[in-house]
């Protein structure tokens, strides 16, 4: 892969400071997927191929200093989301700046090269008539204001929420005739968000809003993402540590699972003394500003895109902890709902409970490990999974492949293995961090082949791969950099903690540490793979309520509400994070309100492609319509270790085998989206 050029045109997220290494290294990974994917001009071409527009007007706007483009001038008057094309500088101004809305304008670049265009859309001819730009969708970046307190007409602090939106049609060039449908929004716009708590919207339309549309509306609607309050770009931002240094110092401390804990009771008393420091380090930098951070301020966030999009109804496609906020914003604006997609679903009940954003979440996912991960590796066969290769001249089956890593984690709780990288030196390859890995391996089996090629490696004492894959996940900080970045970065991990316990805050029954000791060993022992992270998620909620008591604006009605338009509920058999009852038992709920596919295939959200799931979602999306029957069975088009077998004859499923390192890093890009803390 050649350097990537300064001022190409290709997709590119502004970044606030310097983003942790391996969040770099995915967004460098997504914008060469899509440029591997949707094939672009050079800026060199583009400027030889450029209409004889483009060249007169960036001579004029040399000549004059005039901010116009040849596609008139950013941000248009009267527009709520104050609009620019994306370009590196278009990140929301500050919120001490007095002169927002000027500092803002002034970053307006008006060379049209500059700015982020979509991929040329086959229905359309891309280069007509030499134009680079005609038929492609645009990236414009705004921030949309909402008050801090919907619920205090006295407090006039505000928050400023970024918003990424792909516009399908692209720009209208000045004098284009009014026939033209460049330019103008579309009919419905879908809005996106990723999960979380702390998943970044604007994030996930940078990778993904192009696919959102071709899979959901055939490309005919425009997609919005936005950083839910205190996420990413949106301010104010939200970090409890000055460093990320620091937030890695502990976490050697803090994630010790209790297999390997000497003493599970010592061990949750270290966490927990760490975790009242941590709160308290929260309200030292932050103040007030947990209170108003629960889901139901989100949602009135939510209900305020809307209105700024100037659309009836909600139209939108939310993904794991954005079908609490969805789930939330149908109870609270049940009038608003238009053609609302919830995939990967939660039921926001059980995260009134203590400790219920863990515990509801672990039905299937040892499930998940054993019939898909590890079966399905016996049934691809030894050539496209590592684990299927036979041992001993004897064939691989599902027992004995079980039982083999077993004793593979087995021996690791009892040591950890040695290992060097270049990049490090020295490190471990830990029982925690593995069993984290693996855990996040079962979010996405795309992933699968290179999680299997790690283990089979390690199994054979070679720890190479399996240290680089979890160190590639592991840090905040990367030491590569020199200097720790100014402001500091927001904090999708501290959000979350925050978001989630404001959520819980007045939870029922007992507190104390034995409660939760008792939680943690029932956690583990129903899932060695997901309960030590779930049951550290919540356990810092225990110090909450010390600093805010009373959150502001958090939902605790009924989810039953007649809604303008039915839900379309998504909810996966084999889910790590939101198993399928979940979805049931919120489908219980809402009865008439919604419908639900159960969608058989592997891996959080319906990333394992059916095309039953998807005439479903798009007939949904495009026209209203839904099935009769409240549930819906679709199965995923393939397997597991054998996706584009059939296609492209094997590349595809064995490129986590030719290279599994970079196959894990894309994985681990798409992972910070659904949930940052893996
Ligand atoms: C694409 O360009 C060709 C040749 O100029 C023209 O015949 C065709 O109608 C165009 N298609 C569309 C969809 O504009
Ligand atoms: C409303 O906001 C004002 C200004 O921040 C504050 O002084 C007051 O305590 C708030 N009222 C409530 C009920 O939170
Ligand atoms: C997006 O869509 C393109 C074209 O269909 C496909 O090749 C690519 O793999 C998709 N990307 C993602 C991240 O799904
Ligand atoms: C937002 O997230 C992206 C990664 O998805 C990151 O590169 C960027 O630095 C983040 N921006 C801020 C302000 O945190
Ligand atoms: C998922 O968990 C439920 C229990 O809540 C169980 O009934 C179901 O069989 C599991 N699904 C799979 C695919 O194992
Ligand atoms: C260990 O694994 C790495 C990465 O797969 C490989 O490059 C190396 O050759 C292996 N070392 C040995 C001694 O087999
Ligand atoms: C753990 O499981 C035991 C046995 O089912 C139960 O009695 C106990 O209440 C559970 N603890 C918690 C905190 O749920
Ligand atoms: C919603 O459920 C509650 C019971 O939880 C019931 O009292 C109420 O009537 C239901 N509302 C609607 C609109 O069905
Ligand atoms: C939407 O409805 C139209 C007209 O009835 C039909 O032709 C089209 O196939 C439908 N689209 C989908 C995706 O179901």
């Amino acid at each position: 892969m050649g350097k990537i050029p300064e001022l190409a045109s290709y997709p590119r997220q502004p970044a606030r400071g310097k983003p942790r290494g391996w969040l770099m290294t995915g967004a460098a990974l997504s914008a060469l997927v899509l440029l591997a994917t949707f094939p672009q001009l050079t800026p060199a071409q583009s400027l030889n191929s450029a209409s004889s527009a483009v060249k007169r007007f960036v001579l004029n706007s040399r000549e004059s200093g005039d901010k116009d483009s040849p596609y008139g001038k950013f941000p248009l008057a009267d527009d709520p989301f104050h609009f620019l094309p994306c370009t590196p500088a278009t990140l929301p101004p500050p919120l001490e700046d007095s002169n927002a809305e000027q500092t803002w304008a002034s970053r307006f670049d008006p060379n049209p090269a500059h700015w982020s265009w979509g991929p040329a859309q086959e229905r359309e001819n891309g280069t007509a008539g030499g134009d680079p730009y005609a038929g492609r969708g645009i990236f414009l970046c705004g921030y949309l204001e909402v008050p801090l307190d919907y619920t205090n007409e006295t407090e006039s602090r505000i928050v400023r929420l970024a918003v990424t939106k792909f516009q399908v049609s692209g720009l209208a060039r000045v004098g284009e005739p009014a026939t033209s449908s460049a330019g103008k929004k579309t009919e419905r716009t879908i809005v996106i968000e990723p999960g979380g708590p702390g998943g970044s919207g604007t994030s996930y339309a940078w990778t993904a809003a192009p696919n959102v549309t071709a899979r959901f509306s055939d490309s005919k609607f425009d997609v919005l993402g936005w950083d839910p309050r205190g996420v990413n770009a949106s301010l104010p931002a939200v970090a409890c540590f000055p460093q990320d240094a620091t937030r890695d110092r502990w976490s050697l401390l803090t994630a010790v699972h209790y297999a390997v804990s000497g003493s599970p009771r010592g061990q949750l008393e270290t966490v927990d003394a760490f975790n009242a420091a941590m709160m308290r380090s929260c309200w030292e930098q932050l103040g007030d500003i947990p209170r108003f951070l629960g889901t139901g301020m989100v949602a009135r966030d939510l209900e305020q895109i809307r209105i700024a999009l100037g659309e009836d109804e909600l139209t939108g496609y939310l993904v794991s902890y954005g079908t609490g906020i969805g789930q939330t914003y149908a109870s609270m604006f049940p009038d608003s709902v238009g053609r609302l997609i919830l995939d990967g679903t939660e039921y926001v009940r059980d995260h009134r409970l203590r400790g219920g954003f863990g515990w509801t979440a672990l039905d299937n996912t040892t499930d998940a490990w054993h019939d898909g991960f590890l079966g399905e590796c016996v049934n691809a066969g030894p050539e496209y999974c590592a684990l299927a290769k036979p041992k001993e001249g004897k064939p691989v089956t599902l027992p004995t492949l079980e039982a083999r890593m077993d004793a593979l984690m087995a021996s690791l709780a009892d040591r950890p293995i040695p290992a060097y990288l270049p990049t490090t030196g020295p490190s471990l390859v830990t029982y925690s961090s593995m069993v984290n890995s693996i855990y996040g391996a079962l979010y996405n089996a795309q992933s699968w082949p290179a999680m299997a090629q790690v283990l089979y490696e390690l199994e054979d004492g070679n720890a190479t791969l399996a240290v680089a894959a979890v160190e590639s996940g592991w840090w905040f900080y990367d030491p590569a950099t020199a200097c720790s970045p100014t402001p500091v970065q927001p904090s999708d991990q501290e959000l979350g903690y925050l978001v989630i316990c404001a959520d819980a805050y007045d939870a029922p029954g007992p507190d104390d540490l034995d409660w939760w000791l008792s939680l943690w060993g029932n956690m583990t022992a129903q899932s060695w793979v997901a309960g030590n992270s779930r049951f550290y998620v919540t356990l810092p909620c225990r110090h909450f309520s010390q600093y805010w008591p009373e959150p502001v604006g958090v939902y605790r009605g009924d989810l039953n509400h007649t809604l303008s338009n039915p839900v379309l509920l998504i909810a996966e058999t084999y889910d790590p994070a939101t198993p399928l009852r979940n979805g049931r038992r919120l489908l219980q709920e809402m009865g008439e309100n919604a419908r639900l596919i159960a969608h058989h295939g592997y891996g959080h959200s319906s990333r394992d492609t059916s095309s039953c799931t998807d005439g479903i979602a798009k007939a949904y999306m495009l026209n209203g319509t839904l099935p009769e029957e409240q549930e819906t069975a679709c199965y995923a088009d393939e397997k597991p270790y054998l996706y584009g077998v059939k296609q492209d004859a094997g590349t595809l499923a064995r490129r986590g085998i030719e290279d599994p390192l970079g196959a894990w890093k894309e994985h681990l890009a798409e992972l910070s989206f659904m949930d940052p803390r893996l």
